[in-house]
């Protein structure tokens, strides 16, 4: 007999036909294109730590979310850089805040756009922490169960100023259930919750700190965050978020948590979402403008990954890129 008889590379000698067996396609889609809004007007500043990306004010960010929805983006994540810090983040869920105007200016110039709003109160208050924050005998933490009313006002205001869908980031224990409760008595119950489940400590997250203006002025986030080590409580994590009403589970960050994007998808069968993080596109970004490496080469390699890995929803900093490269047929 011939040697050998199978011969795996049959199946890559043109293009064309490794056009045909490619197992996973990304799609526009199954982006969500993130945006940070704050206060003004014609405001365009350039994030250094995250090359391409800006804070923009709510005029420009609608110009911005019409080019995205010309894209063929789906959905746009915002996140809001509130003119005034307290220590329970008040301009999180005023009617007026900044990511409740946005909203409504979105939602009137791009009506096919989803509007996805983070709910979190790290980037409202004045010790960036992701809530309310207590001191007992020396001891200063997060308090978790005087944070859940703050974030069921903080969602309630989005939704009345129009969000399509409820993000929450903070990684209390029981804030997916207090915030469906506190939807669906506001009349919201048809709005789903993307709960970020698995959200990992992460170093990754810098440059959005940046951002986003938010870094913790004391300690850390490891209190409420995942330890980078844990595989097993992240299922027990979105577990208690599916329990609680969760529509769509997040897994955060992407590229060092594949293998929990798998479980998660092969354990729960729910629509997945990941978070390829400000740290993980700007190491992307960095690499390329020295040259190291290919821009485009690595962006799509790396969302594919994640796909691969079992992810419906990627959102990523490179949504933008990503679509016009999919429409060129990169
Ligand atoms: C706020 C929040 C963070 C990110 C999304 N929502 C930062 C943090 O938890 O410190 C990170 C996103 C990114 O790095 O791109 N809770
Ligand atoms: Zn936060």
């Amino acid at each position: 007999m011939a040697f050998p008889v199978t011969r795996m590379r049959r199946l890559r000698y043109h293009p064309t036909l490794r056009r045909m067996v490619r197992q996973t396609r990304l799609s526009v889609d199954r982006f969500i294109y993130p945006l940070f809004v704050r206060p003004g007007s014609e405001i365009r500043i350039p994030i250094p730590s995250m090359p391409g990306q800006f804070q923009l004010s709510v005029d420009a960010v609608v110009e911005e979310c019409r080019e995205v929805a010309g894209l063929g983006i789906p959905a746009v994540l915002l996140f809001g850089i509130p003119s005034h810090k307290d220590a329970v983040g008040s301009e999180a869920y005023r009617d007026d805040g900044i990511v409740q105007r946005a909203t409504r200016a979105i939602r009137e110039a791009c009506p096919d756009l989803l509007v996805v709003t983070d709910v979190c109160l790290c980037e409202y208050t004045d010790h960036g922490h992701c809530g309310a924050v207590f001191e007992r005998g020396g001891f200063r933490d997060v308090d978790n169960d005087a944070t859940l009313p703050l974030l069921v006002k903080e969602a309630v205001s989005h939704a009345k100023a129009g969000a399509h869908i409820i993000a929450p980031s903070d990684m209390m224990d029981g804030r997916v259930g207090a915030i469906r409760a506190g939807l669906d008595q506001a009349g919201f119950s048809h709005l789903p919750i993307m709960a970020y489940a698995a959200k990992y400590a992460s170093s990754y997250y810098g440059p959005f700190r940046d951002a986003a203006e938010s870094p913790p002025r004391f300690g850390d986030r490891k209190t409420y965050q995942m330890d980078i080590a844990n595989g097993d409580e992240a299922l027990r994590e979105v577990a208690a978020d599916v329990e609680e009403g969760a529509d769509i589970v997040m897994v955060k960050p992407a590229m060092n948590y594949l293998d929990i994007i798998w479980r998660v998808k092969q354990e729960f069968g729910m629509v997945t979402a990941a978070y390829h993080v400000s740290g993980e596109y700007s190491a992307i970004k960095a690499a390329a403008a020295n040259g190291w490496i290919s821009e485009q080469g690595a962006a799509i390699e790396t969302t594919l990954a994640i796909a691969r890995a079992g992810a419906d929803l990627i959102i990523t900093y490179f949504a933008k890129d990503l679509a016009r490269w999919l429409r060129a047929g990169v």
